[in-house]
């Protein structure tokens, strides 16, 4: 079982769409670990997107990502880093496919909808930037 880290962006949580893409990843048989909308600072911002400092579109990421509401969250499954990918779509809209989040709702980039991390340290390193240990929950499976 893995977790992952997965924010709807500014334009998701605008747009009304928090609610189908939760649906998505619940219909996939995922859990939600911990949820909360959060006002990203300036700071939070940099941090969640070090690994693109120095890039063209660096500016414009920080700016967007602080310009409005997130909804962040914590999802747990098997292999869900990698599925949850394939669920989001690619980046890039122009290649997002149809029944993607991304294909089906984004048109625009980096106005895409929603993050997920893309590998088990990013996602600790988000989890961690966003998350005290004490917001998320544990399952009785056994239940
Ligand atoms: P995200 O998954 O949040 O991680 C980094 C973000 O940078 C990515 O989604 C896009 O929103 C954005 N991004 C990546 N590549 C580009 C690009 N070439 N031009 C503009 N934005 C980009």
């Amino acid at each position: 079982m893995e977790r992952t880290f997965l924010m709807v962006k500014p334009d998701g949580v605008q747009r009304g769409l928090i609610g189908r893409i939760v649906a998505r990843l619940e219909d996939k048989g995922f859990t939600m670990a911990a949820g909360k909308l959060v006002q990203v600072s300036e700071e939070q911002a940099k941090r969640h997107y070090a690994e693109h400092e120095g890039k063209d579109f660096y500016d414009n990421l920080v700016r967007f990502i602080t310009s409005g509401p997130v909804f962040a969250m914590v999802w747990e499954g098997d292999d869900i880093i990698a599925l949850s990918r394939i669920l989001m779509g690619k980046t890039n809209v122009k290649e997002a496919l149809p029944g993607t989040i991304r294909g089906d709702y984004a048109s625009h980039t980096p106005h895409n909808l929603i993050h997920g991390s893309d590998s088990p340290e990013s996602s600790a390193r988000e989890i961690a930037n966003f998350f005290e240990a004490h917001e998320l929950v544990n399952y009785d499976k056994s239940i």
